[in-house]
This record gives structure tokens, sequence and C-alpha cells, in this order.
């Protein structure tokens, strides 16, 4: 008869993704193997400029996770002119974090739609507090590891100046450190938060707050050096999520 051994299970919004190993009988067995990792769930945070996004971008294109950033979402409610949206701009004009009651369903919402559930999930800039971590707690959502990008604040200031974002494509550049092709140079546009003076409060915002949202997911916690070339983050973005 074969014998099934659960080696570990997760649930997200009351689904049950399986991670079970299974043993073949003996006369078939070979090894012990992992027949369905389940989607994964990643959250990435750091501090403004710290490479969440351009890491996002080489997560979701090799692993196909769906890519969930609160900043986006606000962006688009604020462009949309909704009544979170509305709420929400005069916060982001001066960098500091917008109230839970702005951000926390619109990410849950996010989070909820069938795609993330089946393809899995890449949660960018949230959350960005105790009470939101605790807010998305509550409806069951976990993840599997919290990457954490850490860049000194003199090489942030500089990527937030330099940043600039094609409309088109939503690629991310920087004029010196990932300089954009000629030819698209003048369609590009800039932050209205990517000015020296407010990212030097975004940066005090994330400082007052990171330990609080790490110390949430003590054991998922994986500090990465983020001062380095993107290729050699992501190479060890892979790593970790590879052993997941
Ligand atoms: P959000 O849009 O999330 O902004 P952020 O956290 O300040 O992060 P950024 O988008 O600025 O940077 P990033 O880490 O993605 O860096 P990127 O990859 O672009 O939030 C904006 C605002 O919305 C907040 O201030 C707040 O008001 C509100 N908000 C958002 N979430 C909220 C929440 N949960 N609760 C409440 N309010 C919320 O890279 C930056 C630049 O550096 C680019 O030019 C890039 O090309 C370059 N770069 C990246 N990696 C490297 C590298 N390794 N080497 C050299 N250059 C690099």
């Amino acid at each position: 008869m074969a014998s099934f051994t659960l080696a570990a299970s997760s649930t997200f919004a009351g689904a049950k993704f399986d991670t079970r190993r299974v043993t073949a009988p003996r006369s078939a067995r070979r090894a012990s193997v992992v027949v369905n990792a389940g989607p994964k769930r990643v959250m990435i945070a750091g501090a403004p400029a710290s490479g969440k996004g351009t890491q996002c971008e080489l997560i979701v294109e090799k692993y196909g996770l769906v890519h969930i950033s609160a900043g986006d979402l606000l962006r688009a409610a604020v462009a949309a002119g909704t009544p979170a949206g509305n709420e929400a701009k005069e916060y982001m004009d001066r960098g500091d974090l917008v109230p839970d009651s702005c951000v926390v369903s619109m990410v849950v919402d996010a989070l909820n739609v069938p795609d993330a559930k089946e393809k899995g999930w890449l949660l960018d800039g949230y959350p960005r507090s105790a009470s939101q971590a605790d807010a998305i707690a509550k409806e069951g959502i976990e993840p599997d590891t919290f990457l954490l990008l850490d860049v000194p604040d003199d090489v942030l200031i500089e990527r937030v100046v330099g940043r600039r974002l094609d409309p088109e494509t939503g690629k991310i550049y920087h004029m010196t450190f990932s300089p954009p092709p000629a030819d698209i140079v003048d369609r590009l546009t800039q932050r209205s938060d990517d000015t020296e003076e407010k990212a030097k409060n975004r940066l005090a915002v994330h400082a007052s707050n990171v330990e609080a949202v790490v110390g949430k997911y003590t054991g998922k916690v994986k500090n990465l050096n983020g001062d380095r070339a993107k290729t050699e983050v992501f190479d060890d973005v892979c790593g970790i999520i590879d052993a997941m």
C-alpha cells in the first residue's frame, strides 16, 4: 500500500496548497520527491530605491509570480481619482505612509485574485507597519519568505534622483546606473516624489518602521546586500526562491 508523508502544507485565503512528499511503495521507491511545491509567496522590502521594483521585474520574468506593488496600486488610484487615491495623494506627495484605510483593502483584493493564488505572488512595498502586517495575517495571508534589501542612504539618494520610468513598458531606468536606450529618452517620466528632499523623508519613514515589520516575519527574513550590480543581487534572490 502506498504511504503518504505530509511534509508541509500551507493555507492561503482558504485555499490549501500541496507541498506533500509522496513515498512510493517499497517496490517502486527510488526517493522521496516533492510532487508539487505549490505557488510561491514572496514579500520584498527595503528603503526607497533599494531596488525592489528592479528585482521584481527580474523575479516575474523568471518565476512568473504575480507582482503586486503597493506603490503602483496607490499611484493608479491617484491617477483614477478614486476616493482612496484622492486621500492618499497628499501623503504620497510628502513621502509619508498613507493611512491603512486607503491601502490595506487594495492589497488584500489584489492578493485574492485567482491569478495570484494560482501562480503565486510577489508583494512589493507592503506591509510597511506592524498594523499592515497584522491586517493581512488576519486574512490568512503569510509569505514563505521576506526579502529585505539593504543599501546605504547616500547610494539611495543618488538612485532616487536619477530614476526614470518608461510609461509605455513600465521599465525602470537610471540615467547613470541603468541608462535607457537613446530613442526612448524623450518619453521617460520622473516620479513627483523622486526629489532629494522627499526621498530624505521617505528614508526616515522607512527607518522608523522597518524593525516592527521585520519582527512580524521572524524566521522568514532574508537580508540581501542591495548595493551590488542588480544581476548579483538577483543571483542571491534566485538562490533563496529556488530553495523555497
Ligand atoms: P513605492 O512606490 O513603493 O516607493 P518606495 O518604497 O519609495 O520604493 P521605490 O519605488 O522608490 O524604489 P524601489 O525599491 O522599487 O527601487 P527601484 O527598483 O525603482 O511607494 C511610494 C509611496 O507610496 C510611499 O512613499 C508612500 O507614500 C506610499 N506607499 C506605498 N506603499 C505603502 C504602504 N504599504 N503603506 C502606506 N503607504 C504606502 O530602483 C531605484 C533606482 O535605482 C532605479 O533607477 C534603478 O534603475 C536603480 N537601481 C535599482 N537596483 C540597482 C542596483 N543594484 N544598482 C544600481 N542601480 C540600481
